[in-house]
């Protein structure tokens, strides 16, 4: 891209780009900034529930057949657990499910008084949450400190009338509009 054209395109702030350090405050400002869905990965099998809460899911990977995929850091001790269930539960948080986010995703019980519904292969779902994809590992590709993990959606489900969970520099803003 000529100098002209980014200059069209950006505007000023093309002036301003930075190296892309890792961890520097220049990415973590681009990243955070990335608003994201919040999806609930989980799984049951019989050491219990095993779940997280990923902003990485992107979906519509493919649409044929349907695939999304996800990134999870090389260090979650919940991975693993997930990795060996048959299926995967994917649940779309719903924008009322802040709360449910930060507890999947924090250090004490994360299912105590979770509304779930499990399905046959070890796919674990959120009650309440917007959408529900259930999914197979297809594979898995080696990005840098995380793993970006393709999934194959098998069966899906959505609640027309629940907006969805946002994350965005760190808050949940509500969608205007919906
Ligand atoms: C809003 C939000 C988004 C997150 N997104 C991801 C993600 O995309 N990938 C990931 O590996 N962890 C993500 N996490 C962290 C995991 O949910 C979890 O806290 C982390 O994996 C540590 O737990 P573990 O060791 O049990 O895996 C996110 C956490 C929050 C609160």
């Amino acid at each position: 891209m000529t100098a002209d054209v980014m200059e069209r395109r950006f505007g000023a702030d093309v002036d301003a780009l930075m190296p892309a350090g890792a961890g520097s405050e220049q990415i973590r400002a681009v990243f955070n900034g990335f608003p994201a869905a919040v999806v609930a990965l989980c799984s049951v099998d019989e050491d219990g529930a095993h779940g997280l809460v990923a902003t990485s899911v992107s979906v519509g990977v493919s649409y044929d057949p349907p695939m999304v995929l996800f990134s999870v850091r090389k260090e979650s001790t919940t991975w693993p657990a997930l990795r060996r269930s048959p299926h995967l539960g994917l649940s779309v948080l719903g924008e009322d499910q802040s709360d449910l986010c930060r507890r999947l995703a924090g250090a004490g019980d994360r299912f105590d008084g979770v509304r779930t519904h499990a399905a046959d292969g070890g796919a674990l779902f959120i009650g309440d949450a917007m959408s529900w994809l259930d999914c197979t590992i297809e594979s898995e590709v080696e990005a840098g400190d995380h793993t970006v993990v393709i999934l194959r959606v098998h069966a899906v489900g959505h609640a027309q009338d629940t907006a969805p969970l946002v994350f965005h520099r760190s808050t949940f803003p509500v969608l205007r509009g919906l």
